[in-house]
């Protein structure tokens, strides 16, 4: 039997949430139980005995085996998922999830091999928070978008999205993406345009195919309506209008873009949002050296949504509500999915 720090993969499976309060929950405590039975639980995960317990194996046999259904097939299990229509009592799906499980085994094996990652579109909310103060600073309105940990990029879609706050409302009206409940009573959200816009991430997703949009919607809690409601709608909007994301680590990425200058005119805005707690602290100061080498070359803002950093540990306390900083200068904190926000020092100036 396989061991990790003398805990089994079973009791790594049963700890992860704990309960049967969920469909996740009630389908990882019936897999611990399958995993030390030897059952296909177990033959799916071989390999994985010692692997490193933020590697997350359970989430990416979740991940594999909604994506099954995401395609449209074992709709038998689909009936338990209620972003996908089903309503049945969780606590019945592990005997349907063991047979969909046993049938496509080979595929959840491959599965395994995917990193588990989300693109919350809810945080471009904190995006146009901190364009508002940069536009208003700089008087510039034509933007640069450049964003490493870009994730598939949906954020930067920020222009396309309608917005609506406390008293205020922003965005396109019509557009298929509505981000309510957005807070900030009385701020007054610049207009912009963004005239480019660009990503990297050390995994990149294509937003705009089938394949990507699956991918980034099998790792959303499945009973998490309104988030997939915004993705499936974010999605559209990416197949519209596809944003490039590099292969490339943060610092890098950005020293690179910034050598290549803007157009007379253009204020460039490096923005990123909960992907500085993965970077190791040298990709962080790096990141803010070339942004700030850069300053004396164009008018460039740095906009972040991140949590807090004490310059040394990476994950300093992911428990707290992300922050809005721009160029180094804390203006409000948000949700970890963005909405709402609150303004710490009053509106833009
Ligand atoms: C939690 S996701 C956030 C994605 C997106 N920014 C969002 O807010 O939805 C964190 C992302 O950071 C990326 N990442 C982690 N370390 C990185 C690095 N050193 N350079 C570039 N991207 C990195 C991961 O691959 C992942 O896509």
């Amino acid at each position: 039997m396989g061991a990790f720090e003398g805990v089994t993969l079973g009791d790594r499976l049963r700890a992860h949430f704990g309960h049967d309060r969920h469909l996740y929950g009630a389908l990882t405590l019936a897999m611990a139980n399958d995993w030390d039975a030897g059952g296909v639980t177990r033959s799916i995960l071989a390999g994985w005995e010692d692997a490193p317990g933020q590697s997350l194996p359970q989430l990416r046999l979740l991940a594999g085996l909604f994506r099954i259904l995401l395609r449209g097939e074992a709709p038998e299990l689909a009936a338990f998922y209620p972003c996908l229509g089903g309503a049945r009592d969780h606590r019945d799906a592990w005997p349907v999830a063991r047979a969909v499980m046993a049938a496509y085994s080979d595929e959840l094996r491959a599965a395994l091999r995917e990193t588990p990652q989300t693109n919350e579109v809810g945080r471009a909310l904190a995006l146009l928070v901190g364009l508002s103060y940069a536009v208003r600073a700089s008087g510039l309105r034509r933007v640069r978008l450049l964003e490493p940990g870009a994730s598939g990029g949906l954020t930067m879609l920020v222009d396309r999205i309608r917005f609506e706050g406390s008293g205020w409302a922003w965005g396109p009206v019509g557009s298929p993406l509505v981000l309510s409940g957005c807070g900030a009573p009385g701020l007054v959200p610049e207009a912009f345009e963004v005239v480019a816009r660009r990503g990297c991430d050390l995994n990149p997703v294509d937003a705009s195919t089938p394949e990507g949009a699956a991918y980034l919607t099998s790792f959303v809690w499945p009973w998490h309506l309104d988030r997939h409601d915004r993705l499936r709608a974010a999605l559209r909007l990416a197949a519209e209008h596809p944003v490039r994301i590099d292969a490339a680590p943060a610092s890098t990425w950005v020293r690179e873009q910034l050598e290549q200058p803007a157009p007379e005119g253009v204020l460039t805005v490096v923005w990123h949002s909960v992907t500085r707690i993965y970077w190791p602290p040298v990709e962080t100061e790096a990141m803010t050296a070339a942004v700030d080498e850069a300053r004396s070359r164009m008018p460039i803002a740095h906009v972040a949504m991140e949590h807090p950093w004490d310059g040394s540990t990476p994950d300093a306390d992911a428990g707290a509500l992300p922050v809005i900083e721009v160029d180094g200068v804390r203006v409000g904190h948000c949700g970890h999915h963005g909405p709402p926000v609150v303004l710490d020092g009053g509106l833009p100036r």
